[in-house]
């Protein structure tokens, strides 16, 4: 097995390279397959809102909601860094507030890091976060959770106020001790001189090159989400083609007859379905995790 990634690992990797490799995941499927590619770091981002229950944004996103699909990804992961993200109202309301959402995503959801979205307004929670032995990931630049007040997912930091700004949070963000920083939606410049200016790591999504690493949706980066198509993502897959391409078939083939034919059934002359036992099939009542049953009729 490659050998865990780790937080003091990805700190070094601003120094010393590669760059950091980061993709969302949010099932143990998935989550293994990305770990087997050699992703870095698996995010549960609270972006599940949009691709997985099909939501207009991330807010009603819950803490429960993000451990459960955490608790999901750990178990397919083995090599990659595994970081939860702080949903909407989770971390806001307070240092301590934030702390016990922090805990409770340790505790119940498997991360080894939690991501929040904001700057300075946040450092005090940041330091109680961090003062507790719990990393945490700093996220700057267009910040989902506000969409609201920013009018829509929109660009950050195009003016020199705002740019000056970020560069503060920034900065305030590595001081309150975090070990990484997410870059979302801002002028490729603007991420250089940022990357320039702390000493830890940053990871952009549509904030250009001059990251220390990148970041993006699972599904994007796979090609299976259609709904909104960000300029900043590209496409290293189809899969959404081949998925509508492989149901077209399955449908044609149940349709005609052609599946499943003699190499996907049980031999045998009596007519009706032999018990569970004989099979090896699992009872769907039975407790447990879940089986698709044998691949073949041989006895195991
Ligand atoms: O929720 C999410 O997936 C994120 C990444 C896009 C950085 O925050």
């Amino acid at each position: 097995m490659n050998k865990k990634v780790t937080v003091p690992e990805l700190r070094a990797r601003k120094r010393c390279g590669p760059k950091i490799a980061m993709l969302t995941a949010y099932d143990a499927t998935m989550a293994r397959l990305l770990d087997a590619g050699g992703g870095d770091v698996l995010l549960v981002g609270d972006s599940l809102g949009m691709v997985v229950q099909g939501r207009e944004n991330t807010l009603p996103v819950t803490l429960e909601e993000i451990c459960y699909h955490g608790r999901a990804v750990a178990r397919g992961t083995r090599r990659a860094h595994l970081v939860g993200d702080m949903p909407f109202m989770s971390f806001q309301l307070s240092a301590l507030h934030a702390l016990e959402s922090a805990g409770r995503m340790m505790k119940e959801g498997c991360f080894e890091a939690v991501k929040l979205e904001g700057g300075e307004q946040y450092a005090e929670h940041v330091r109680a976060i961090v003062g507790a032995g719990i990393p945490v990931m700093g996220h700057l630049g267009l910040l989902p959770q506000s969409v609201h007040a920013m009018g829509g997912f929109r660009v950050q930091g195009r003016d020199e106020v705002s740019a000056e700004r970020l560069l503060r949070d920034a900065r305030v963000l590595e001081e309150a001790g975090a070990y990484a920083i997410v870059l979302e939606g801002i002028p490729a410049e603007l991420s250089r001189r940022v990357t320039e200016s702390v000493g830890v790591p940053t990871i952009g999504i549509g904030a250009g090159p001059h990251c220390d690493g990148q970041v993006l949706v699972c599904y994007d980066f796979l090609g299976m989400y259609s709904e909104v198509r960000p300029k900043f993502v590209k496409r290293f897959a189809e899969l959404g083609d081949a998925v509508v391409a492989a149901t077209r078939g399955y449908v044609a083939e149940v349709q005609s007859g052609a599946f499943p034919s003699a190499e996907h059934s049980f031999g045998g002359s009596a007519p009706k379905p032999r018990p569970a036992e004989e099979t090896g099939a699992r009872p769907v009542v039975e407790e447990g995790p879940a089986s698709y049953g044998p691949a073949s009729d041989e006895p195991s």
